[in-house]
């Protein structure tokens, strides 16, 4: 596995790559030397990597990949097969959103969050393993270090990253007896379009928040006041992606900034949930927590 990857690179598959870490993701590995399929789910919205491309000097091979479309994902890896004939690495990248609480939320929304973020991730890892079998390939997976500790007001989004992790745990020591090794990135907060493009009216969803209202207000204004300096561009994320891709034996769980350790460290120390759940209140104005 380390040879073949670490000297002929191989053929990597990225998902969600119009924007963000995706796209980044996408240069990245071109410009290190793998072939690089960049798959998107709308072919319309592919202007910004052929861009980035280009500006970088490297060739893409961009294809349609919707994840919550089974017969997508089939095609686009059965036509990476017929023109590459192989498939080394897989990123999974794809990824939404979503922002209110339980009672704020409709049924559709919540599996929304789990239809792309936990059962799309799901569907591609289960087409692609034969193949990353076949190579002793490797499986990369972009969580979220939210998918570690639960964020309020981010209930489906967190719960759908968790899942994806804990499948993920599952699986790696079952793949790496296959020889595919299994790997989590889990960034903190990314300066990429992700929070501007989760499709909820933000103004109406607060004026309609009843009783939740004030902590819903207080946790938007503390958002960017906790994430501080911490936020990373996608580049950066891009870059843990490379050393993943590459490293001859990647951990399982990687994160991309010294933020998200310590915000990963926190929930992994805090075995009765003690201090995730009295930190999360503070944010929210909560007096009575020590
Ligand atoms: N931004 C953050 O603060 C942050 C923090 C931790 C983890 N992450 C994770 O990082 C990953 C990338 O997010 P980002 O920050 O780069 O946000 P982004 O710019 O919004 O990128 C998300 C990508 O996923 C694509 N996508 C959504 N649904 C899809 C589907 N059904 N099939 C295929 N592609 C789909 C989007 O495509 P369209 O253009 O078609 O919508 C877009 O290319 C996500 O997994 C996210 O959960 C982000």
């Amino acid at each position: 596995m380390r040879e073949k990857i670490e000297s002929a690179r191989g053929v990597v598959l990225i998902t969600g790559t119009s924007s963000g870490v995706g796209l980044a993701s996408a240069i990245t590995a071109a410009r290190a030397g793998f072939t690089t399929v960049a798959t998107l789910r709308d072919p319309g919205r592919a202007d910004a990597l052929r861009a980035a491309g280009d500006e970088a000097g490297v060739e893409l091979d961009i294809r349609r990949l919707d994840i919550t479309d089974e017969a997508s994902i089939a095609d686009a890896v059965g036509s990476v097969l017929a023109t590459h004939g192989t498939l080394d690495a897989v990123v999974n990248n794809a990824g939404v959103g979503s922002v209110g609480t339980l009672e704020l939320l409709t049924m559709e929304q919540i599996r929304a969050a789990f239809e792309v973020n936990f059962f799309g991730t799901i569907a591609v890892t289960r087409a692609v393993l034969p193949h990353l079998r076949a190579n002793r390939g490797r499986l990369v997976t972009v969580g979220s270090a939210y998918g570690v500790a639960g964020q309020p007001f981010n209930e489906p989004y967190c719960a759908a990253k968790a899942a994806v992790e804990a499948y993920l745990e599952s699986l790696a020591p079952v793949a790496a007896e296959v020889g595919v090794a299994v790997s989590v990135i889990e960034p903190g907060p990314v300066s990429s379009s992700f929070v501007a493009n989760i499709p909820v009216d933000r103004p109406a969803m607060l004026a309609a928040a009843g009783d939740y209202g004030p902590a819903f207000r207080n946790y938007l204004e503390h958002v960017p006041r906790m994430i501080g300096s911490a936020v990373q561009t996608p580049e950066e994320v891009a870059a843990t992606v490379l050393d993943v891709l590459t490293d001859p034996m990647p951990p399982f769980r990687v994160q991309t900034s010294q933020f998200a350790k310590d915000f990963v460290a926190e929930k992994l120390a805090d075995t009765d949930g003690a201090a995730v759940v009295s930190t999360a209140r503070k944010w929210l104005g909560a007096t009575d927590v020590g």
